[in-house]
Order: C-alpha cells, then structure tokens, then sequence
C-alpha cells in the first residue's frame, strides 16, 4: 500500500486523527502529512482540518482491493478476466487501456483508478470522480470480427449496468438515451465506448464506465460536474460495499460482453426500452450546430433514438445529443 493509501485507511474510520498521530503511523513528518492532506484535496476529497483535533474525513470510504474484487467476481466469469490492474492515480482508464491495444494482455484487462486526473466523459467532457469516491473502470475486449451491430454494444453497457444496480437491490434507477446511468433524473453514472477498428476487420473496444459510489457531499458545481448528481450512498443505507459493486460490475459486464461474441444478444433492445427512464417526457437534443425540442418516442431496432418534433417522427443516431428534461 503507497503512503497515500495508508493514510487513507487511517482516515476512513471518520474520526479525527492529528498530523503527529498519522505522521508516526506513516513515519514522516507532520509537514509531509499536511502536503498528503492537501494533494488529496486537490483531487476531490473534502478533508476537515480542526486545529486541536487535526484531520477528519466524513464521507464513507472504503478502498479499491483488488484480492477482493476477484473474490467477488461471479465463479462463471472469473475465467474471462485477464489481467486487474488498480491505479491510484491514472490520467484515464479508458486511455491505459487504449495505450495497450497491441499487446496481448489488451484483451480481457481491467482497470479501475482511485482517481483520474483526465478522466473522460461523453462529447468531449471531463468526468469529474474524487479521490476514492466513485467507481473508474474501463475493460479491454478484442473483437475478431467486429461486433454487429456496434451501437449495440454501447446500449448493452447500460443494460449491464442496470443489471448490476438491480442485483444490489437499487432497481428504480433508469437509463437516459445513449447511455447515463439515472436516478430520479439525477446522474448516477455513465458509459464511455472507445474503439479501434479496421473495416471489416478485427476490432479493438474500450468499455469504460464511471459510477458515483460516495461523493462528499459538500461537492458542488464549481468543481466541473455540470448537472444534478447522485451517488448509490445517497439511494441506498448501508450501501453495498464499493469493492464488492465493482465486481458484481464487472461480472455483468463480461457476461454481456460473453453473449456478444456468442452472438446471442437479442434482447438488449428490449431490455434498454424497459430501463428507458425518458420516454413519453419532452426533451430538449441539443447536437453540433442545432437544438430540438420534442416528445421523446424511445429507440428503434437498432438503438436510435426517436423523437416527435412538430409533430414529426424523426429519427437521431449522432454521439453527440444530450438529453434535459424541460421544465
Ligand atoms: C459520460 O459522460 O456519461 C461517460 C462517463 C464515463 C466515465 C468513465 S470513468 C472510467 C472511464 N475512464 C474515463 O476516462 N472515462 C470512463
């Protein structure tokens, strides 16, 4: 364990412990704690700091363990997984994974990050994830061929999601169109699909996927997250344990990833459309270079989205839409 996760462990109980107290445990001194303290600021996590008292976390925290992890993995899935790699900090999961495309320990790899410090979101946005706070995984999967269709691939990512919330008893939470993760129309999380493929050919894919476990609550606008937000501490007391969320994560998403390759998929369509947590709502689209407004109808076969604009069924596949309820 690096010093930074040591203190940590020494801070998750929630009590407050002085910088001579953590600077014996970690043997360094009091001035290396307090430049600990302040880099574990700087990624997201609110730490208290009374004089007095010293230093004190308030919201749950339970490190990434990767022993653990593979514990809780599902017995028939254990064999798909390659290789777990934990970081304590990564610039982003999905871009380490992407750094590995030609190397065979790709396929089949995951990783999962305490923190990223360029964390990525859809269209181009960061996602914002503090320290320790949220779930960071990305999975490397190598196609031959390709996956039809693809866009599949990316509505399937949700549904395992959903799947693997339902198994931990949250089951009022809802997909929002191409794939955020909601509740009570707050975001809860979200799906990053990268690719590198050749036509026709073998195809490389990065399924990443971002979960707010337990977000301090003190966290606010100002620190890059742009909408309202939740975290599964918030929906569900006690909630289930983070290493525990991640592999039962995991464990949905290679066994989706499994009826992929085995081309045994139908379904998903069916299955997104019962999560589909916008349809029959108005909603504003907003894509490069234009807006609508309409009444969202659901998606079709193949996953695009349909809305009635002017009382016209039109038909949108772009990346690149977001969705906001109108008031
Ligand atoms: C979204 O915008 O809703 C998608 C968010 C995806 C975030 C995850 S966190 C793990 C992986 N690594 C990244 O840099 N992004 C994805």
């Amino acid at each position: 364990m690096n010093f930074q996760n040591k203190l940590l462990s020494l801070l998750a109980d929630g009590r407050f412990h002085s910088g001579n107290e953590l600077g014996e445990h970690l043997s360094i001194s009091r001035t290396a704690v307090w430049k600990r303290i302040k880099s574990l600021r700087q990624s997201g996590l609110v730490i208290y700091s009374v004089k007095g008292k010293g230093y004190r976390i308030t919201q749950t925290l339970e490190l990434l363990e990767r022993g653990k992890i593979f514990s809780y993995i599902d017995s028939d899935i254990k064999p798909l997984v390659g290789q777990i790699t934990l970081h304590t900090e990564v610039d982003s999961t999905n871009q380490y994974l992407l750094n590995m495309i030609d190397h065979d320990y790709f396929h089949g790899h995951i990783t999962l990050a305490e923190y990223q410090t360029e964390g990525r979101g859809r269209r181009g946005n960061a996602w914002v994830s503090p320290f320790a706070s949220g779930i960071c995984l990305s999975l490397g999967w190598h196609f031959d061929p390709a996956p039809e269709p693809l866009a599949l691939v990316s509505l399937g990512t949700g549904v395992a999601v959903m799947r693997a919330l339902g198994r931990v008893g949250i089951s009022d939470a809802g997909l929002k169109w191409p794939n955020d993760v909601v509740w009570q129309y707050q975001k809860l999380g979200g799906t990053l699909i990268e690719m590198r493929a050749e036509s026709a050919g073998p195809c490389n894919i990065v399924i990443g996927i971002g979960i707010n476990y337990s977000f301090p609550a003190e966290l606010n606008y100002s620190t890059g997250i742009d909408q309202p937000w939740v975290d599964i501490a918030k929906i569900q007391q006690p909630a289930v344990l983070r290493n525990k969320f991640t592999a039962i994560l995991i464990s949905e998403i290679l066994r989706l990833i499994k009826n992929y390759a085995g081309r045994n998929y139908s379904g998903i369509i069916d299955e997104w459309r019962r999560y589909d947590c916008m349809k029959g709502k108005f909603a504003k689209l907003v894509m490069p270079g234009r807006t609508v407004s309409g009444l969202i109808l659901g998606i079709d076969d193949n996953g695009a989205l349909l809305m009635s604009v002017n009382d016209r069924m039109e038909k949108f596949n772009s990346g690149e839409i977001s969705l906001r309820l109108q008031p």
